[in-house]
């Protein structure tokens, strides 16, 4: 039977009403100390009604982790209570919620972060200025913080987490050979470099169990020689799959170099070179804007759901008019199409 986005599909026990997902989007609201405020609970609950999943935006495992000195954080209790009022939000609209954890080492904000960390001490460029590379004993106390945010993320009312390890923040930092150039257990080979992520992910794994959904957001290349392909990203998370509920496949942020071009569904050849090596479901996002493309890419089996980010920003209706843009009938005749 062909797949259209109105179907339903499940996030490991998680069973969601359509295959549109809320992409993670950065608000820059947070206060200074990081505490989400009225501004996010009325951005995710106006946008939660018709998306199967709402993902909050990156939210930071550490106060050395904030990609902008307004992002919102998840490093202290203090943080759970205002993060419940999105939750809450959201859960009143019917539609389950998650959290994207991050952590931006050596791309962390310069003006909020008090120590730059990453698996190497390589600049990303002169704006953040060198890392330091991360001791045995700091990775430990990083995995232990995203420990804790898996605990207070449970107690937010948040349905599961999506592992940031896109976008050339920390986890990707360990993924890429361009950015990782340890020589001990965490570099080196793909297994190595894939260490850090499997240690992140069997934390958050032992606080909220194997039946609670963790799903990982990847950069499935670095548009730069030498640096990773969807080919290298299915070689690493294969091993960590049976700990995994969803792949959502972006692109780029490792190093300073954009896409040539910016199209239609641009990152989805990136999703459909992932999907063929799992089981789990892979999310596909980027410029994915019309019912149309989106059943086609469902119903080719390129991809398992499709996030939609930006149309969002402008449009709160956008994913209603969307769905409800009716495909093909049985006799092939289109109804309507979006405008
Ligand atoms: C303003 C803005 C904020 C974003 N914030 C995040 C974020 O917090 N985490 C993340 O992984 N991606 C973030 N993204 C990327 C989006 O989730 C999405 O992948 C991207 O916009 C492409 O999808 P689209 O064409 O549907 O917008 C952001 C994008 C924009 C435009």
């Amino acid at each position: 039977m062909t797949v259209t986005l109105t179907d339903s599909v499940k996030i490991g026990g998680l069973t969601l009403k359509n295959r549109l997902i809320m992409a993670p989007l950065q608000q820059y609201m947070g206060t200074p100390e990081g505490y989400a405020t009225n501004h996010h609970i009325e951005f995710y609950g106006r946008r939660a009604r018709h998306v199967a999943l709402v993902v909050v935006e990156s939210t930071a495992v550490s106060p050395n982790g904030r990609l902008f000195p307004s992002d919102i954080g998840i490093f202290t209790d203090r943080h759970v209570e205002p993060l419940r009022k999105i939750t809450d939000a959201v859960h009143a609209q019917h539609t389950p919620v998650f959290v994207q954890l991050s952590h931006g080492g050596r791309k962390s904000s310069p003006e909020v972060t008090k120590r730059l960390i990453a698996p190497s001490a390589i600049a990303f460029d002169d704006n953040y200025g060198t890392p330091e590379a991360l001791s045995l004993t700091d990775i430990e106390s990083v995995v232990m913080e995203y420990r804790l945010a898996a605990k207070r993320s449970v107690q937010a009312g948040f349905d599961g987490i999506e592992i940031h390890a896109a976008h050339g923040f920390l986890i990707h930092q360990f993924m890429s050979p361009l950015s990782n150039k340890r020589t001990d257990a965490y570099g080196g080979a793909p297994e190595n470099r894939a260490r850090f992520l499997k240690e992140v992910l069997q934390a958050i794994r032992e606080e909220v169990g194997r039946d609670y959904p963790v799903t990982v957001r990847i950069s499935a290349t670095d548009y730069a020689e030498g640096g990773l392909t969807p080919g290298d990203w299915a070689i690493m998370l294969k091993p960590l799959e049976s700990g995994l509920d969803a792949i959502h496949v972006s692109t780029g942020g490792l190093v300073p170099v954009q896409p040539a071009d910016v199209y239609t569904a641009y990152q989805l050849p990136h999703a459909a070179a992932i999907k063929p090596h799992f089981g789990i479901p892979v999310i596909a996002v980027g410029k994915i804007y019309t019912r149309s493309l989106a059943d086609r890419i469902l119903g080719d089996r390129l991809a398992d759901m499709i996030a939609i980010g930006r149309p969002l920003i402008e449009d709160p209706d956008y994913a209603e008019r969307l769905l409800m843009t009716r495909e093909r009938q049985d006799d092939g005749e289109r109804l309507t199409v979006l405008k």
